[in-house]
């Protein structure tokens, strides 16, 4: 579902302001609170300050109130929606408060809705691209497949920033086209992480990264299984051949002639039984999301072309399915990677690092600047870290504190496992170069660690977003299943990027 919203803004007084809904975004500091309130209220009527003098309304973060306007020509209704201190208040903050009022229009089924922030913050650009995003993520479902729907799915039409000067107009102008990108091509990502297996296979996933190649103008090249086993990529072939669904080896490029290469890999596991090690059936089904960094990958393509990011993206993604079957890998087998390594299958549930073994090797064909990889990669990692850091491992400090910062703009934030050299002998393997498992203590970076066996000469990161990508809650602006996550981060790492 690719929501097709409007963001604008609109130079106007905001009794003026012809909208559905004015969301007012208020903090709870008093004093300041009061004065606002008062210049509302003046030109909206006494209704507005009832809220407040009842008491129901302080400002306080997830407080909000409805409330009439008596004006004609104006807003129809009034949101206050509270932000807490203001001193406490970050763009995550507004995120979520914009998400919250988005939910709330749409539940009054307003068409337009307009955001007005009295208290101008330092930062305006930064906080009207939060609340974009907030606004669009915050109205996101998966709800294709539900034939009867009880609400209006699509009653937010609009949402326009009303601002106070033509300046401040133009800088929120600016965040308000990159929040719709950005949101959209997260929301991308939700869609094909939430696609069932039978929707979105190998060959299914390739043709969503084409389209998305034409829509958004980058370059999408697919190789199929002839040419994957002609390239040497033993781990796809291996884990692919236990499916009737051929693999499919993805890769996509955006502005070829800038001077540094940045390579994204993605795990794109269109959906993991385990294989001969068969996963228990209780939740298997979310492993329809087990392609969420294969759909974070994609989506970063399609969101840099649309914003014409001066870097060379290159985007690679191993599609394969892991499925039980007679020509399945068992364990003990050993496979032969893209760069002439050896692995041994211990367990055939361990199929991401086969898969990403290969492509790591290939990503140096670009002589790159950086290569990183998502991948929802090991159960430890929820285990560690829950939902809500993505664990991160590589070879470069540098490059991995450029992704702590954009973790924390983006708030998609990513925290360090360390890659000591003691891990690395859990790997050894009796027959063949490495094992593809590493006993029952620290998986997440076991896991890493293998892939390590397999980079090139070049700054690397890995990203296992196990349990960032798949939520089990709604929150303001996520819902339960696919986040999405990863493309906001790297957007934002790779504008930064000199
Ligand atoms: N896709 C899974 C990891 C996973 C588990 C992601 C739960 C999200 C939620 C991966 O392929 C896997 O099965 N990993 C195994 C590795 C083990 C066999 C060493 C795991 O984590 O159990
Ligand atoms: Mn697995
Ligand atoms: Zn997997």
């Amino acid at each position: 579902m690719r929501i097709a919203m409007k963001l604008s803004v609109q130079v106007t007084p905001p009794e003026r302001a012809a909208v559905d809904v004015l969301a007012v975004f208020l903090h709870s500091d008093d004093s300041a609170l009061r004065k606002e309130m008062k210049g509302l209220n003046a030109v909206f009527g006494s209704s507005l300050l009832s809220p407040i003098t009842l008491g129901d309304f302080k400002g306080k973060e997830k407080e909000s109130a409805l409330v009439y306007s008596e004006k004609p020509g104006g807003p129809k209704r009034l949101l206050l929606i509270g932000l807490g201190e203001k001193n406490k208040a970050i763009h995550e903050t507004f995120r979520k408060a914009a998400a919250r009022a988005a939910k709330h229009c749409h539940a009054v089924k307003a068409r337009s809705v307009g955001f007005l922030i009295p208290t101008i913050p330092r930062d305006l650009y930064g906080t009207v691209l939060a609340m974009g995003e907030g606004a669009l993520l915050g109205l996101y479902r998966f709800d294709k497949y539900i034939t009867k729907l009880k609400e209006d799915r699509h009653a937010v039409e609009e949402f326009s920033l009303i601002a106070e000067d033509r300046k401040s107009a133009a800088e929120a102008e600016k965040a308000f086209a990159r929040a719709l990108i950005v949101a959209q091509s997260a929301m991308f990502a939700r869609d094909l992480a939430n696609a069932p297996g039978n929707e979105i296979y190998p060959e299914t996933l390739a043709k969503a990264a084409m389209e998305s190649g034409k829509r958004s103008g980058f370059k999408v090249t697919v190789m199929e299984k002839a040419e994957i086993e002609k390239l040497g990529m033993g781990g796809i072939i291996g884990v692919s051949q236990g499916s009737s669904r051929p693999p499919r080896f993805i890769v996509m490029e955006h502005n070829k002639n800038a001077r540094k290469t940045v390579v994204l890999v993605g795990k794109g596991v269109t959906f993991d039984t385990g294989g001969i090690s068969i996963k228990p059936s209780a939740n298997m089904a979310e492993m329809k999301m087990d392609m969420s960094g294969a759909a974070a990958v994609i989506g970063t393509m399609d969101a840099v072309a649309r914003l014409k990011l001066p870097v060379h993206v290159v985007g690679l993604v191993p599609a394969v399915e892991n499925m039980p079957g007679g020509n399945s890998i068992r364990p003990g087998d050993i496979l032969r990677h893209y760069n002439g390594k050896t692995s041994e299958v211990d367990n055939t549930d361990a199929e991401g690092r086969l898969i990403l073994a290969d492509v790591l090797g290939y990503a140096g064909r670009y002589k790159p600047s950086a290569v990183i990889d998502l991948a929802t990669l090991t159960g430890a990692c929820v285990v560690a870290l829950g939902h809500h850091a993505t664990g991160m491992m590589g070879n470069d400090e540098a490059l991995m504190g450029k992704l702590k910062t954009a973790g924390e703009a983006a708030y998609e934030r990513v925290w360090q496992l360390p890659l000591f050299d003691e891990y690395e002998k859990q790997l050894k393997s009796d027959v063949a170069d490495v094992k593809n498992v590493g006993g029952r203590w620290a998986g997440a970076i076991t896991a890493g660690w293998f892939l390590k066996k397999f980079i090139g000469d070049y700054p690397w990161v890995h990203l296992d977003i196990a349990g960032t990508a798949m939520m089990e809650e709604n929150g303001d602006y996520t819902q339960r299943g696919g986040s999405g996550v990863g493309v906001r981060l790297l957007v934002e790492f790779l504008s930064r990027w000199k």
